[in-house]
C-alpha cells in the first residue's frame, strides 16, 4: 500500500509512523508512506499558502492551487482508491472504515489547517471525508497519523501475530477481555483461575463472556449496532 501525506508540517509524522510497527511495515516494503510538502507547490512568489476567507471572518483558508498541483501530479503518477480529507465535520473513523481502507493500494490524505482547505478541493477531489472524533484539533496531521496506523496494522504481514488483529476491541463488534500476564499473584491480586487451568474451550468461553459484560458495562452501543 502506498499513502501520501499532503501537509503543511511533514515533521509531525517524523515520530508516531517512524517506530515499532510502523517501522517495520515501511521496512518489509508492505507500506511506503510519503509526506508532500505543501509550501513546495505553491506559485505564490511569498510561499503564501493560505489567504483570507471570502465573506470576511477569523481565520484563514488553504488556498486551492498548491493543493490542486499537487494531487494532479500524483494522480499522473498513479491511480487512488480514496483521496482522503481530514476534518472534524468527516465521518467518523471506526474499525469498519480502517478495515475497508486497508484494502487500498494507493491513497491520499490531506491535511488541513488554519479554517481549513477551500471548498472547491473538496467538491473537485476529495472521495472521502474522515474526522476522528467530535473536537478539533489544530491540523489534520494527528488525525492523518491516528489513520494510518490503524489501516497499516491491519495488512498481512504487518502484525507479527497475524490473528492479532483479528482479535481486536472491535473486530467483532465487542471489546476486549481484560488480559493478564505473569506474575499469577501480585500482592495477593490474583490472576482469575480459568485462565491457568489449561483448558482451551473454558478459556474462550470466558473471555467470550468478559468481551460481551465489558461492552455491556462500558459501551452498550456497540450492542444496538
Ligand atoms: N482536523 C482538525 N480536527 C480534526 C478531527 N477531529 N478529525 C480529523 N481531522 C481534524
Amino acid at each position: 500500500m502506498r499513502i501520501d501525506i499532503l501537509t503543511l508540517f511533514p515533521e509531525m509524522f517524523d515520530g508516531p509512523l517512524t517506530q515499532s510497527i510502523m517501522k517495520r511495515a515501511m521496512d518489509k516494503g508492505l507500506v511506503e508512506m510519503k509526506f508532500h510538502d505543501i509550501r513546495d507547490y505553491t506559485l505564490d512568489k511569498h510561499k503564501k499558502v493560505d489567504d483570507y476567507a471570502f465573506g470576511g471572518g477569523a481565520g484563514m483558508v488553504m488556498t486551492i492551487q498548491p493543493i490542486a498541483d499537487l494531487i494532479d501530479k500524483l494522480k499522473s503518477e498513479h491511480t487512488y482508491d480514496q483521496i482522503i480529507y481530514m476534518t472534524p465535520d468527516g465521518q467518523r473513523f471506526d474499525q469498519r472504515i480502517a478495515n475497508t481502507l486497508s484494502l487500498a493500494q494507493n491513497i491520499i490524505i490531506i491535511c488541513g489547517h488554519y479554517k481549513g482547505i477551500d471548498q472547491r478541493i473538496r467538491d473537485m477531489y476529495v472521495t472521502q471525508e474522515i474526522s476522528i472524533g467530535d473536537f478539533v484539533l489544530t491540523g489534520g496531521e494527528l488525525a492523518a497519523a491516528v489513520v494510518s496506523d490503524a489501516i497499516i496494522r491491519l495488512i498481512p504481514g504487518v502484525m507479527s501475530d497475524e490473528t492479532s488483529a483479528l482479535t481486536d476491541s472491535f473486530q467483532d463488534g465487542l471489546l476486549s477481555p481484560p488480559v493478564y500476564t505473569r506474575p499469577a499473584d501480585y500482592k495477593g491480586r490474583k490472576v482469575p483461575e480459568v485462565l491457568l487451568s489449561g483448558n482451551q474451550a473454558k478459556i474462550d468461553q470466558w473471555r467470550e463472556e468478559q468481551a460481551y459484560d465489558r461492552t455491556k458495562q462500558l459501551r452498550p452501543d456497540l450492542l444496538d449496532e
